[in-house]
């Protein structure tokens, strides 16, 4: 693995983000993770929901990255508790179902690059949870 953690995570999920079966696979692992998350989606819209996801962990990524927060603090103001009302204790449901579905996709996944991607996500990921 050579560049900054931020990089390497980049990488990693432009690897992930050639096939669209990825976010297929989060969304079901994720969904598998709990009946009241699976309950959340039921009236959504998967294959646009799929397209927002790829762009939502592109922000938090870039975030990483030193870009500004403006996106994701909007994604916070969606998510909290007078928007989609997500309790904190899901966030890291969702980052263990997104683990899961790197360590499927990306050929080159390893024990360390799994520490990467959560060290490096950890910041965005607070920054959403935290506008509860
Ligand atoms: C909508 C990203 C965590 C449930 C969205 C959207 C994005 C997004 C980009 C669409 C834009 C918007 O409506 O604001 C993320 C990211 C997360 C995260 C990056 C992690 C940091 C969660 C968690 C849940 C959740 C833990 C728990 C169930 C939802 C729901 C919607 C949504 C219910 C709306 C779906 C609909 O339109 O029917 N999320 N999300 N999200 N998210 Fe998240």
């Amino acid at each position: 693995m050579v560049g900054t953690p931020a990089d390497i995570v980049f990488q990693s999920y432009g690897r992930c983000c050639k096939s669209e079966q990825f976010f297929v696979d989060f969304y079901d692992y994720f969904m598998a993770s709990s009946p009241a998350i699976k309950d959340r989606f039921r009236v959504t819209d998967m294959s646009q929901q799929r397209h927002l996801l790829r762009n939502g962990i592109m922000q938090l990524v870039l975030y990483a990255r030193g870009m500004s927060d403006r996106k994701l603090r909007s994604l916070g103001e969606s998510h909290n508790r007078s928007g989609y009302n997500i309790p904190s204790e899901w966030y890291s449901l969702w980052l263990d179902s997104l683990m899961k579905t790197v360590s499927k996709h990306d050929p080159e996944y390893s024990r360390a690059l799994d520490t990467c991607w959560r060290d490096v996500l950890t910041p965005g990921i607070d920054l959403i949870r935290d506008a509860y």
